[in-house]
């Protein structure tokens, strides 16, 4: 597999004010003709819910809205997620999903039932957008559908009938009412999710509770030849590997991946998570550290998977991560509404390099969340939107979307100390499908820079041409009224003088 590392650990005494305090010395060995499991494009999958202003007024507004829309969709964030090129959507749901009811929300709009949202912010759920909509807005993207069933609180019969009505191309009643609300072909869904989370808000189950039931759903998802998606069963989270091991051991049919969670909170604490902004140094590395563990968790877990599916049939889809903080002041905590800093930007490449370097069992991943919730790509305030630096390094990353990873060996010091350390420099490499070779590269040290010697075997390049994502501070941001203080910036290169800036993110072909 590629990207083994070599970290060297710094020595020394480094209090919090002064953590590293010397450039780092990377050492990059890539050979671009041993190449390793493709990085499929649902990797950079996106996760829409019912929760604050994520669906209502981020994607949604309605056509009556003097917010230019189409169909009711919000043109200018259609335009922007068009252009990251998102693959796929993952909808209602989260723990909305274990609430919702497929029937409420089709037909006519103001037929639909309004419902209250028990899980976020308790405010009224007026079904506008259902289940037409959100197939519509991904149809719009150019983007894949993955559907989450409600396991916790619908039934066996209820999840059929909506796959039914969803994917049938017959003449039954209910693809018929789905021909009668506007749509004659069956919609097509890439994943389909059975539960969200049953070890918490879908259920509070155990594992070997879960099994069964999903055993029972799956027998009566129905579709017709070639419409049937990759089913997902509800995995574990954070260092768990329970969900994994009791899933893949006992579920032998009908199942295409397991869904596993983190969050990266900075203090690791749900009581206390942390700022968005206006953080310190000590809580920047706090975050790469626990960010850093996706790699832990995910080795974890595809150790339990080599075991008890050595064909390597099942996938990891880490259907839910990024950054949680606390909720802003002033806000309702239950919308989950976040500012999104440089930091976060970092911590989304750190993430791309590890699921790239997984990508024989990470096919699939979703942030948390798309607009306006958690880690955003997209903040909205009525008719104003923003791009958040998130939003950036996932344009940089497109070029990674189905390319072919390259094995390379990186020997990099660490950022940090003793429990609290993470390697200075992270890589990615691989061959896109434009069949150019791509490096990406993330500094997380947010006061020193990296310089690389890199040693390419396999291809010829002299230089790297692409693009850098830093600032000057580690909580710059993009604001509706600065809405360009972080956004990426041309970066050539000479490979013979490669360097990289302290807290930078670098996507670059090697030419
Ligand atoms: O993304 C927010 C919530 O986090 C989701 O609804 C849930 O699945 C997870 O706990």
């Amino acid at each position: 597999m590629q990207g083994f590392r070599i970290p060297l650990l710094v020595i020394g005494m480094l209090g919090a004010a002064a953590i590293n305090a010397a450039p780092h010395d990377v050492e990059l060995n890539i050979n671009a003709g041993q190449t390793g499991a493709v990085i499929n494009k649902d990797i950079y999958g996106q996760f829409a819910e019912h929760l604050g202003r994520g669906i209502y007024e981020g994607v949604w507004v309605g056509k009556d809205s003097e917010i230019a829309n189409t169909n009711g969709f919000r043109n200018d964030v259609l335009n922007a997620l068009r252009d990251i090129q998102v693959p796929l959507v993952r909808w209602p749901g989260g723990c909305f999903a274990d609430e919702y009811h497929w029937r409420e929300g089709i037909g006519p709009r103001n037929k639909r039932p309004v419902k209250v949202n028990t899980h976020w912010g308790g405010v009224e759920e007026t079904n506008a957008f259902g289940t037409h909509e959100f197939f519509e807005f991904v149809e719009l993207l150019g983007a894949d559908a993955y559907v989450n069933g409600n396991l916790g609180s619908g039934s066996v019969r209820e999840m059929a009938e909506w796959m039914e009505y969803m994917t049938s191309d017959k003449n039954s009643t209910l693809a018929n009412e789905r021909r009668a609300n506007g749509r004659d072909e069956p919609f097509d869904i890439a994943y389909f999710g059975i539960g969200n989370e049953s070890w918490g808000c879908g259920g509070h189950m155990r594992p070997q509770y879960y099994v069964d039931l999903y055993r029972q759903y799956a027998t009566f998802l129905k579709t017709p030849p070639g419409k049937r998606p990759k089913l997902v069963g509800s995995g574990g989270h954070t260092d768990d590997t329970e969900w994994t091991d009791v899933l893949s051991a006992n579920i032998d049919r009908d199942m295409d991946g397991i869904s596993y969670h983190f969050y990266t909170l900075p203090t690791s604490d749900w009581q206390k998570k942390g700022a968005a902004l206006g953080f310190d140094e000590s809580m920047w590395l706090a975050t790469m550290e626990r960010t850093y563990r996706m790699d832990e968790y995910i080795r974890a877990n595809v150790a339990v998977l080599d075991e008890n599916d050595p064909d390597g049939e099942l996938g990891l889809y880490v259907d839910e991560w990024g950054t949680w903080y606390d909720a802003e002041p002033g806000r309702e905590p239950g919308f989950l509404y976040q500012q999104n800093s440089l930091r976060d930007a970092v911590v989304t490449a750190v993430n791309f390099n590890i699921f790239h370097e997984h990508a024989r069992r990470v096919h699939m991943t979703n942030i948390a969340q798309m607009v306006n919730v958690l880690q955003a790509m997209i903040l909205t305030d009525k008719e104003k939107m923003v791009l958040t630096p998130t939003y950036h390094v996932y344009g940089m990353y497109k070029v990674f979307q189905d390319a072919t990873a390259i094995e390379f060996e990186i020997q990099t010091d660490n950022y940090g100390e003793g429990d609290k350390s993470v390697p200075a420099v992270t890589a990615s490499v691989a061959k896109g499908k434009d069949g150019k070779l791509y490096l990406a590269l993330v500094n997380l040290d947010p006061k020193e820079s990296a310089s690389i010697e890199l040693n390419l075997s396999g291809a010829s390049a002299t230089q790297t041409v692409g693009q850098i994502l830093t600032a000057e501070k580690m909580d710059a941001h993009n604001s509706f009224t600065q809405p360009e203080v972080v956004k990426p910036k041309a970066f050539n290169a000479k490979l013979s003088n490669l360097s990289l800036p302290a807290k930078s993110v670098v996507v670059a072909e090697l030419k």
